[in-house]
């Protein structure tokens, strides 16, 4: 498979660059979700065939499925205990490595597996490195049940804390809700320019009914950014 765009080629150069940046031979890896981590999970079923041993935990059904398909072995946390390493995506990534994912509704399996591991990878395409996070909305992932209730205290805090224009709306997927693969809402919050990560993360997740939220902070120990032409950039 190639990359099909500009963008896609850049993601493919970040994924891909993981390989021989950091993997090796009996590693246990948290395999990332989204495209960017799945040109990842590809090149690794390469490796695979042609001799790596490693065994990878996917972050999400469809990266299960891929790295099936592409003969990465899989198992468990409970059978693997602690992760050798986690390469995963982001929607936008600050210079300090706080990160906002979930855009593609697998933050709580993400967030589970990077804390599980002894260091985590960040691979983007180049248009995610920002100066200041917020732009893209913050996934929040909410049990179904009574979620309004959920969004607005969701808005109350968010407001409380300086964010005057908060915008939530429930992500959907065409004309149903989204759910995710832990059978959960995302809450997807328009914040615009988010200038304390930390502190909103310590408190959202707090609020009974909200699961998990997508800013992640202290987590990425490097990114790799991929360009456009092709080439890449390993970032601490
Ligand atoms: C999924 C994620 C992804 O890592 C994030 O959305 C980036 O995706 P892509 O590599 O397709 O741009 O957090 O929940």
């Amino acid at each position: 498979m190639q990359p099909s765009n500009e963008q896609d080629r850049a993601k493919w150069a970040a994924g891909t660059a993981a390989i021989d940046a950091y993997i090796q031979d009996g590693m246990k890896l948290g395999l990332g979700s989204g495209s960017t981590s799945h040109w990842f999970v590809r090149a690794l079923g390469e490796a695979v065939e042609n001799g790596l041993d490693v065994v990878g935990v996917p972050t999400s059904t469809g990266t299960r499925d891929l790295a099936v398909e592409v003969g990465v072995p899989l198992t468990t946390l409970a059978e693997a205990g602690r992760l050798d390493l986690t390469v995963d995506g982001a929607d936008e990534i600050d210079a300090d490595g706080v990160m906002i994912k979930g855009g593609g509704a697998c933050l709580l399996w993400e967030r589970i597996i990077a804390e599980t591991s002894e260091k985590m990878v960040c691979v983007v395409d180049e248009s995610k490195v920002v100066d200041q996070l917020g732009a893209f909305p913050l996934p929040i992932e909410v049990v179904q049940f009574e979620w309004e209730a959920t969004r607005n205290a969701i808005g109350d805090l968010l407001g409380g804390l300086g964010y005057g224009e908060v915008e939530l709306t429930r992500r959907m997927q065409g004309d149903q809700p989204l759910v995710t693969d832990s059978g959960n809402f995302i809450v997807d919050a328009h914040l615009r320019a988010i200038t304390d990560p930390l502190a909103i993360d310590g408190k959202l997740n707090w609020i009974p009914g909200v699961v998990e939220n997508g800013l992640f902070g202290g987590i990425a120990a490097e990114m790799i950014i991929g360009r456009t032409d092709g080439s890449h950039e390993v970032r601490d």
